[in-house]
């Protein structure tokens, strides 16, 4: 059986993909600081799959912790889910940011190098295309200077992956998100925002259940079809099964060098406008909005070119969007 870390695994992301790791046979190992996520997940991810994960309350910042595990597990994986990740926030406290998600980062792969250990997997962010020239977005399109130290952390940690590559066994595997939404059908595990959503579907899903009065649209001036900005939401589950072909991709030999890059997104844009039609269509919720100011920092559109994911990677979507709505409507129900 072979042994994964996730680290962040008890988060949103990482609690997904623990819960398909141990769908696949993989045993997992979870480290998690409990800063932006709940024990009880540990839990809710045993009575899914019917297996409890070993746990570790480690703060990757503490350089001997990390040492210390790595030096008496022996990992056949490693996928790196810990980190910040509220753009606003990164942006009042940027050291914070580069501390965790940096600092956190280069004690991970300095452990893996001192122990031999190859396979590693990064959670990055379409964010680091920026606003892109060329719509849909490959994974050769040009990166763009950062619009927040969250952003940046992103890109400085592809960065620091691929030096990694250059003078060690290292495989890694980056991974760039485009906007994860949605929740396991069990409805036991989902997205657990702390304080007001800064993203869109915790917000609407908040809205319809009466906890926010009124979702504000950012920005109805875009140059999009109906003036919303436009984003490629993809179900969680299904980032969560692309963890598990990229690390059997590592763990198999079969990537082509030692830093791939790849896009997850469905392919598929959606305005803010069209989000909200598509929940209420779905649930049969009323969701209260009105139009407002652009966010600073937004872009217009961002979706996402599949072709190099579903044809080299050998994966690609299977929920749509409604059904990822729904998963979330049916979450936040169970809070
Ligand atoms: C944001 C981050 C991105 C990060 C991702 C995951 C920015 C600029 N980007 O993506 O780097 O990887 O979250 O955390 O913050 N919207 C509203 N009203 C709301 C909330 C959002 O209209 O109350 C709109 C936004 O303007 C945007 C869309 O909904 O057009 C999606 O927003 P959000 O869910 O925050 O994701 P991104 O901004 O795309």
């Amino acid at each position: 059986m072979k042994k994964v870390l996730v680290t962040g695994g008890l988060g949103f992301i990482g609690s997904h993909t623990v819960v398909e790791l141990q769908n696949e046979g993989f045993e997992v190992v979870i480290i998690d600081n409990l800063s932006n996520s709940k024990i009880e997940v540990l839990d809710k991810i045993t009575s899914i799959t019917g297996v409890k994960p070993s746990y570790f309350n480690i703060d990757l910042r503490d350089k001997a912790a990390v040492k210390d595990f790595f030096a008496n597990n022996k990992v056949d994986g490693t996928i790196h889910f810990a980190a910040y990740k509220a753009v606003g926030e990164s942006v009042q406290k940027p050291l914070d940011y580069y501390e965790n998600n940096i600092g956190s980062l280069v004690y991970i792969l300095q452990e893996l190098k001192a122990n031999s250990l190859n396979n590693f997997i990064f959670s990055s962010s379409c964010t680091v295309y920026g606003q892109a020239d060329e719509l849909p977005i490959t994974e050769n399109a040009p990166i763009k200077p950062a619009e927040s130290p969250y952003g940046n952390t992103k890109q400085i940690g592809e960065e620091i992956i691929k030096d990694a590559t250059k003078i060690s066994d290292l495989k890694a595997i980056a991974l760039r998100y485009f906007n994860p939404i949605g929740a396991h059908e069990s409805a036991k595990i989902g997205e657990l925002p702390i304080g007001v959503p800064q993203n869109l579907i915790p917000y609407v899903v908040q809205t319809a259940a009466g906890i926010r009065e009124e979702l504000s649209v950012f920005g109805s001036d875009y140059n999009t079809p109906d003036g919303t900005a436009v984003r490629d939401y993809i179900h969680v589950v299904d980032i969560a099964k692309a963890h598990i072909v990229a690390l059997k991709r590592l763990i198999e030999n079969k990537n082509k060098s030692n830093f791939e890059i790849f896009n997850l997104g469905t392919g598929q844009g959606n305005s803010v406008l069209e989000v909200i039609k598509s929940f209420e269509k779905v649930t049969g919720q009323k969701v209260n909005y009105k139009l407002v100011d652009r966010r600073e920092g937004d872009v217009t559109a961002a979706y996402a070119d599949t072709n190099y994911a579903n044809n080299e990677l050998g994966w690609k979507t299977k929920l749509s969007l409604d059904e990822a709505l729904l998963s979330a409507w049916k979450w936040q129900k169970t809070l």
